[in-house]
């Protein structure tokens, strides 16, 4: 049959008009879920739908209005204007949320056994610091308290786990890390460690000191305008890996910081706190003060990492390669 070309009637259209859905306040979440209803990926098609089903009604609620739409839209794109391959403004931001710490206690949650704690990962880990030595200092340029940290790595019946990697980063005693230095490239307190055959390790460090978020970025003004203070407790990073293991992310806190309940980051928990020890006479150096921590690994059970972040260089260099 021939097609036919003869205009549509306007009852035609009229009727048309009758079945279309009225698009209003309502009516474009499921409009706009049900365009998204044939994306092949399951779990892209589920966080897409749930980012848009709490994206609305986080409109609706607010009543949100074309200028604050747009004030937000300006942030977003200051936000994303400020990442470099030494700068993570977006993950600063998902820390500052609390969206971090809040993905991180999810990733927790998987684990099968009880073990150390996720803590974040931050905005200035590095996945190309120095290989050391069992007992090496990690401090090449700064001044400041030196201590050691040592203790074991162990699964979740106590067992040491030999030659277990432990990546370490803390900043200086100006509150700086290596990365927001002049020269980005120059690497300080920073350090990768084998435990030994018993699961052991130590090395020297600077004792921690609490220090204030980057600021002078758009999450610094967001901060400002929450009249919040900005800072974190004093602190030490830590990313410990090895075969058979889920990959743990976490930080030790040192006990008496003045902001020990009200880190801008929402990363301290209770069992992640420390106390720095003058005298130790079972530490590996025992005339320094130390920092003794066991850490404790649960068994793998997928490759997801726990990592809520990385290597901000490695950010970047992943958007230009889908970018290619
Ligand atoms: C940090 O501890 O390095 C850090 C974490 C989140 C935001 C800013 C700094
Ligand atoms: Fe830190």
């Amino acid at each position: 049959m021939a097609p036919d070309k003869r205009p549509p009637s306007a009852a035609s259209l009229r009727e048309k008009d009758t079945v279309m859905r009225a698009i209003n306040e309502y009516t474009i979440t499921d409009a706009a879920i049900e365009q998204m209803a044939a994306t092949p990926n399951a779990r892209m098609r589920q966080v897409m739908e749930s980012l848009v089903r709490h994206l609305h009604a986080f409109a609706r609620e607010v009543d949100l209005t074309p200028e604050e739409w747009l004030g937000g839209v300006r942030f977003l794109t200051a936000i994303g204007q400020k990442c470099t391959a030494h700068r993570q403004e977006f993950i600063l931001l998902s820390d500052t949320l609390g969206l971090s710490a809040l993905v991180n206690a999810l990733h927790d949650k998987r684990a099968s056994e009880t073990v150390t704690k996720s803590s974040l990962l931050g905005p200035f880990y590095r996945q190309d610091a120095p290989m050391m030595k069992l007992g090496d200092s990690i401090i090449s340029r700064c001044q400041g308290t030196e201590v050691v940290f040592y203790g074991r790595v162990v699964d979740s019946v106590g067992s040491g786990i030999p030659n277990a990697l432990v990546q370490v980063w803390e900043p200086d005693e100006t509150g700086h890390y290596d990365l927001q230095k002049h020269d980005p490239s120059l690497m300080d307190l920073r350090g990768c460690f084998r435990t030994d055959s018993e699961g052991r390790y130590y090395f020297r460090g600077l004792c921690p000191l609490g220090y204030m978020i980057p600021m002078d970025g758009p999450v610094g003004d967001m901060i400002r305008a929450q009249q919040r203070h900005g800072y974190r407790p004093a602190h030490i990073h830590f990313v410990i890996g090895a075969p058979g293991y889920r990959e743990l992310v976490t930080a030790l806190y040192v006990a008496g910081d003045a902001h020990i309940d009200s880190d801008t980051v929402f990363g301290v928990d209770e069992s992640l706190i420390i106390t720095v020890n003058k005298s130790d006479r079972s530490s590996p150096l025992p005339n320094l003060p130390s920092i003794h921590y066991d850490f404790r690994l649960a068994a793998a059970r997928d490759q997801m990492s726990g990592r809520v972040g990385a290597d901000p260089s490695q950010i970047t260099s992943r958007v230009a390669e889908n970018r290619a």
